[in-house]
C-alpha cells in the first residue's frame, strides 16, 4: 500500500512497485498497442506509470487514474520526474461509477485493485472496460489470484486473511471460478497469462 511521505511533498511511495515494476513492464511489452491510449486505473502512487511510459515502444500515451482525489498530485510529480510527455495529467476514476472520464481507450490496466476493494469494482472495471475498448484490445490485470479455487501459496492465503479482516468485502479473487466468468459475461476471452514473482499473476484479456 502507498504511504504518504509527512512533507509537503505530494509523492507517494509504494515500495512493492519497486520489485514488479520490471517483470510487469516485460508481460506487457508485446501485449500493448504500439500507438493510441492506455487507461491505468487504480494508479496508486503513480510509480508504474512514472516508471513504464518512457519505455514503452511507440507512442502509446498513458492515462493515469485514481478513485483517491488526494492521490492525483502526487501522480502528476512522480510523471513530471520521469520527464515523460507520454503521461497525460491524472484524472479522477472510480470504476464502480457509470460515467468514466476517458470515452475510448486501446488498453486498460489494472494493478492490484480487485483483491484490496469490494467484488463490485472487478465488476465496474470490466463494464467499463467493455464499454471503452475496442474488438481486440487488451483489459491486463496484476495481482494476486487464487486457482480453481485454492490459493497458489502459504503467503497469498495469510494475505487473503489480513484483507478480509481489514475489510470483509476485501479479498484474494479466484481466476477461474469468479474473475474469469464475470471476464466473459462482459465479451473477454482470455488471451494469456503470465506468472510473476512473488506469486502473482498477469492476465491479459481481450474485447471479443
Ligand atoms: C494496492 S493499491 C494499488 C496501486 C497501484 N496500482 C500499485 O500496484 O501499486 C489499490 C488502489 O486501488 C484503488 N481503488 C480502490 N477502489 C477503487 C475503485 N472503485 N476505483 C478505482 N480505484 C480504486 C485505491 O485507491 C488504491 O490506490
Amino acid at each position: 500500500m502507498a504511504t504518504e511521505t509527512p512533507t509537503t511533498d505530494p509523492r507517494r511511495h509504494a515500495p512493492a512497485t519497486l520489485r514488479n515494476r520490471a517483470p510487469i513492464l516485460a508481460v506487457l511489452r508485446p501485449v500493448l498497442p504500439q500507438t493510441g491510449l492506455l487507461l491505468e486505473v487504480a494508479s496508486g502512487s503513480g510509480e508504474h506509470a512514472a516508471y513504464m511510459a518512457p519505455l514503452l515502444p511507440g507512442t502509446l500515451e498513458w492515462q493515469p487514474t485514481e478513485a483517491d482525489a488526494a492521490a492525483l498530485p502526487g501522480i502528476d510529480a512522480h510523471a513530471r520526474d520521469a520527464g515523460s510527455g507520454r503521461i497525460r495529467p491524472a484524472l479522477v476514476l472510480d470504476v464502480t461509477r457509470a460515467e468514466w472520464p476517458v470515452g475510448r481507450a486501446d488498453a486498460v490496466l489494472c494493478c492490484n485493485m480487485i483483491h484490496i476493494a469490494p467484488w463490485r469494482a472487478t465488476e465496474g472495471l470490466l463494464a467499463g472496460a467493455a464499454r471503452i475498448l475496442g474488438t481486440g484490445a487488451p483489459l491486463i490485470l496484476y495481482g494476486p489470484f487464487r486457482r480453481a479455487g485454492a490459493h497458489t501459496a502459504p503467503s497469498n492465503e495469510a494475505f487473503d486473511r489480513s484483507l478480509r479482516t481489514q475489510d470483509p468485502r476485501w479479498g484474494v479473487r479466484c481466476l477461474d471460478t469468479e474473475v474469469l466468468p464475470a471476464a466473459r459475461r462482459m465479451g473477454f476471452q482470455l488471451d494469456d497469462l503470465a506468472a510473476m514473482p512473488a506469486n502473482n499473476l498477469t492476465v491479459v484479456l481481450r474485447r471479443g
